[in-house]
This record gives structure tokens, C-alpha cells and sequence, in this order.
């Protein structure tokens, strides 16, 4: 019964990524495409990827005034959280380097245009792959004589930091850590040990893209991710690489500090949390997974929201209020840190142009992520810290699956296309899910 509901979280990721590889790119600019780095110092580190093969980056570097500028991006992807999911997810490009594309895109926040990019554009930006399952922070491995799995996650961020320290991330005066879903929540896991290698002097901050996934009651009253998040920590051997002064706060439950909402007040780097509200990772596997719908009551409303029921828009409501609740005591009390919450149907919105930085992309107030987070790392605006009203108001969304956007004038501004407040296209969707 459990395995089977861990099973259909993972599963699911592992259908997305399958149906991705010739997933088109977003309309505008084409980005620039950056060939892969092997890291061979890593083997002699023990930093594998699930499958045995050599951990890997994408490195473009940086120009004129930006080439001491450092932006680190983690790629996202899931987790596995059993034998049999990670044993399937190392035949895949998302446990091995040996299934992998040589070249990445880089557009959004990783764009070399500064028209797109206007703060970071020629910076020197590094896109970690993934290919541990578990956010890069587990440490152990398994073998039964016939297979062999590698959980090495923590050494490979290790491994690439110290492979980028002599090309001049020693040097660096800025710098960001980055990330989206479950790369996303490596920034959190990272974002401290990131600043530890960095020179004192300089200005290092991180920010997390769709990877504050909550510690969330699902609708059938189980913690689903709680879990989820339980049986990954205990199969990767993450407990001792969580951030100590949490574990100990946390104990007996020292694995809860895989949540973002319980490190948060950790972490002394300052940070930037970017999310929808109703992040629709979150809402699929968090709020309503499998599980918690065998009767499929909720399978319309997944998919389209504006087919969903009073009592499930009051679901995804409570499901917004708890995150902002648990977002409540950064929000009032960090000084430093930043966030961009807003009320789209979305999931990492900082990787692609559409939504980072575009004539239609999402904003609150007026403001585009791009400038939200310019402005919070340059120290341009005292206050950064957005939060968007609630379902259905936002009529700047870019959303997953159709939602109701009351404003006809926005389909009809220039320069919008159809994708833009409907829906984005199935094919976007497995392309960000993956
Ligand atoms: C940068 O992006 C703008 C807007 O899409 C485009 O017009 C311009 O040609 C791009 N510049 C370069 C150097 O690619
Ligand atoms: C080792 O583990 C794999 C994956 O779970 C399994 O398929 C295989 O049967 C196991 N072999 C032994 C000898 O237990
Ligand atoms: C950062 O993490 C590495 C392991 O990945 C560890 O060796 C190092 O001590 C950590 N640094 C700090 C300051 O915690
Ligand atoms: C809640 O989770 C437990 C443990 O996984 C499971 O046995 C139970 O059936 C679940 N309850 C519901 C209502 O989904
Ligand atoms: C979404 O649901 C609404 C209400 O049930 C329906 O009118 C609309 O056609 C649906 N949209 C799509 C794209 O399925
Ligand atoms: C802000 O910090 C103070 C002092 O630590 C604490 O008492 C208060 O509850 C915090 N505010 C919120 C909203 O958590
Ligand atoms: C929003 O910002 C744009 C510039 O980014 C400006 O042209 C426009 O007038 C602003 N709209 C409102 C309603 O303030």
C-alpha cells in the first residue's frame, strides 16, 4: 500500500521525463546552448551519480564586468525514495551522465542577453546536473552482490565546488546559488556551505525557484511528503549532511529539516524564495497525490481548475494559507531575505524567458521576477518581498493547466500569445516537470 502510493510520486516523474527529450524550446529567444563538463576528480572523491558514472556541469563563462560574477543553478527532477525507483531512475538521464544530452539550453536567469538577463546576463553561470535523487545531499550507497546504487549527492556538490574553485569561483565578488524544484530545494539544503568556500568579502546570496515544498496535510488527512520526505532521507543517508543546529531543534524528528519550512531559520546567507502558491507539483503530489484520491473525485480539477468544486477551491485555498503561514516569520522578521509568491498554477518560473522575463510574463505590483530578484540581490529596494492576492486575481499568470483569468483585456495585449493565461502548452508542462 505505501510503496505503492511512493511508487505513483515517482512514477509520475519518471513519465514526464520520458516524454520530454524533444520538448521545443519557448518562444523568443532561442538561448545559447553549453556543452557538458565530466567532473574526473570526482571519482577519486567517491561523488557518483546513482549509476556509477562521473557527475557533470555546464559552465558558460562570464564577460566584461560580470566575469567575478558567479551564479550556480541546481537542475531539478524528482526524488527516488526506494530501491526500485532509484534502480529505474539510473537507466535514465536522471540518475547516470551516460543518459544525458551533451549540451543544455540556457535562457531565463542563465541567458547570456542582456535585454533578457539584465542583471546576470554576463555573469559566469553553471547549471549542476542531477543525477543523485535525492536534492544532492545524500551520502551512502547499497549493493546486494548483483546491483549497485550510488547516493552520493553530497559529494557532488562538493566535487563541482572544488572543480569550479580554481576556474575562478575562488575569486568570485558575487555570487548565487540557485535552483528549481528539487533543485530548488538544494538551495535551502546548500545555501550556507555555498558561502563557506566563497571569499569573505564577498556578496553571496541564494534563491530558491519552486522548492519550498510544504510539510502539507494532504485531503485525505495523511502527510503524504512527510513521508515521502522520511523514507528519502533515511535510503540516502541525508540525516547527517541537514544543517546540525536544526537537527538538534528538531530531534527526535531530525529529518524534517529536509523542509524548507523548518531550515529556513537556519540558514544565516541571505535568501530569496520564489513560488506559486498553488505550485502545481505541490498540488499533484503534496495536496492531492494518488493516494489521497483513489476515486478519482479530484482528476478533473487537477487538470483544469476551473473545473474544480467549492470544496476543492477552498482546498487549494487552505493549502495557500498554510504556505504563507509557514512563510509568516521570514516574511515580518528577515531583514535580508526576499520572496516572490504569487498566485499562478505554476511550477519554476526563473529557467524559462516566458515567465523569468518577457513582455508578458507574471508579475505583482507591476514588478517581473527578473527585476523582484534584481532588485533584492543588488540592495536596490529596502522591501522585496512579494505576494501576489489570491485564485483567481492574478491576471498575469502563465499557468500549467487552464484557470480562470476574468480579464479578457490581457488575452488581447500585444505581443500575448494563447499559451499565456490559459494554459501552458502539455508539452511545456512536461518540460518544467522534469
Ligand atoms: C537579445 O534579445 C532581444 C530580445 O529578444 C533580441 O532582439 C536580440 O537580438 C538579442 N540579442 C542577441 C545578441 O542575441
Ligand atoms: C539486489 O537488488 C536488486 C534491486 O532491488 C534486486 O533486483 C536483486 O534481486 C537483488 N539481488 C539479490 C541477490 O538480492
Ligand atoms: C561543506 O560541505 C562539505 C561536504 O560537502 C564539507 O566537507 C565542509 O566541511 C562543509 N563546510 C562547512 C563550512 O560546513
Ligand atoms: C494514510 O496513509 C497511511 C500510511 O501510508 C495509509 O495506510 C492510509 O491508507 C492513508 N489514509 C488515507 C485516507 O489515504
Ligand atoms: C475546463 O473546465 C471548464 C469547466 O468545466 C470547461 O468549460 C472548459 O472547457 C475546460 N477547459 C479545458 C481546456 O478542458
Ligand atoms: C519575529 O521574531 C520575534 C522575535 O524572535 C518573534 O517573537 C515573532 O514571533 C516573530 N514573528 C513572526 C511573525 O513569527
Ligand atoms: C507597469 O510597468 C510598465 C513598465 O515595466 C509600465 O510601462 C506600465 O505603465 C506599468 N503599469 C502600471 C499599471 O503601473
Amino acid at each position: 500500500m505505501k510503496t505503492k502510493r511512493l511508487l505513483n510520486l515517482t512514477a509520475a516523474m519518471v513519465l514526464l521525463v520520458s516524454l520530454t527529450s524533444s520538448t521545443p524550446l519557448v518562444s523568443g529567444d532561442p538561448g545559447r546552448r553549453v556543452s557538458m563538463t565530466l567532473v574526473r576528480r570526482a571519482a577519486a572523491l567517491g561523488a557518483f551519480c546513482l549509476d556509477g558514472s562521473l557527475p557533470a556541469y555546464h559552465l558558460d563563462r562570464g564577460f566584461g564586468a560580470g566575469s567575478n560574477n558567479w551564479l550556480l543553478q541546481f537542475e531539478g527532477g524528482g526524488w527516488c525514495n526506494d530501491i526500485a525507483s532509484c534502480v529505474d531512475r539510473s537507466k535514465t538521464r536522471r540518475g547516470s551522465t551516460r543518459f544525458m544530452s551533451n549540451t543544455v539550453v540556457f535562457t531565463g536567469i542563465l541567458s547570456n542577453n542582456a535585454s533578457l538577463n539584465p542583471d546576470f546576463y554576463n555573469w559566469n553561470k553553471v547549471r549542476l546536473r542531477y543525477c543523485d535523487g535525492a536534492s544532492f545531499a545524500g551520502d551512502t550507497e547499497f549493493g546486494n552482490g548483483t546491483s549497485m546504487l550510488y547516493f552520493r549527492g553530497q559529494r557532488i556538490w562538493n566535487a563541482i565546488i572544488l572543480d569550479l574553485l580554481p576556474k575562478g569561483l575562488s575569486k568570485a565578488r558575487n555570487a548565487l546559488l540557485t535552483g528549481c524544484s528539487a533543485g530548488g530545494l538544494s538551495t535551502f539544503l546548500h545555501c550556507d556551505n555555498f558561502t563557506s568556500y566563497l571569499p569573505k568579502t564577498a556578496n553571496v546570496k541564494c534563491m530558491s525557484d519552486a522548492g519550498f515544498f510544504l510539510d502539507a496535510i494532504d485531503v485525505a488527512s495523511n502527510r503524504t511528503m512527510r513521508y515521502f520526505y522520511t523514507q528519502l532521507v533515511s535510503l540516502q543517508g541525508i540525516q547527517k549532511n541537514l544543517d546540525t543546529s536544526c537537527t538538534r531543534a528538531f530531534y527526535p524528528e531530525p529529518s524534517l529539516c529536509f523542509f524548507p519550512q523548518y531550515a529556513l531559520r537556519f540558514i544565516r546567507t541571505p535568501f530569496f524564495i520564489l513560488n506559486s502558491a498553488y505550485d502545481v507539483f505541490q498540488f499533484h503530489h503534496g495536496l492531492v497525490p494518488p493516494s489521497a484520491d483513489p476515486t478519482g473525485r479530484w482528476n478533473h480539477c487537477k487538470l483544469n481548475v476551473t473545473a474544480c468544486n467549492p470544496h476543492q477551491l477552498d482546498a487549494l485555498q487552505g493549502f495557500r494559507k498554510d504556505m504563507l503561514g509557514a512563510l509568516m516569520n521570514f516574511f515580518r522578521n528577515s531583514t535580508r531575505g526576499g520572496m516572490f509568491i504569487n498566485s499562478c498554477f505554476d511550477h519554476c518560473q526563473s529557467a524559462l524567458q516566458e515567465t523569468w522575463l518577457s513582455p508578458t510574463s507574471p508579475r505583482i505590483h507591476n514588478k517581473t521576477i527578473a527585476a523582484t530578484v534584481g532588485d533584492w540581490y543588488f540592495g536596490r529596494r529596502k522591501e522585496a518581498k512579494e505576494i501576489g492576492c489570491p485564485y483567481p486575481c492574478d491576471k498575469t499568470c502563465h499557468n500549467l493547466i487552464p484557470a480562470s483569468t476574468t480579464d479578457s483585456s490581457v488575452s488581447n495585449a500585444p505581443g500575448h500569445n494563447s499559451r499565456g493565461t490559459l494554459s501552458r502548452s502539455q508539452a511545456e508542462l512536461n518540460y518544467i516537470l522534469s
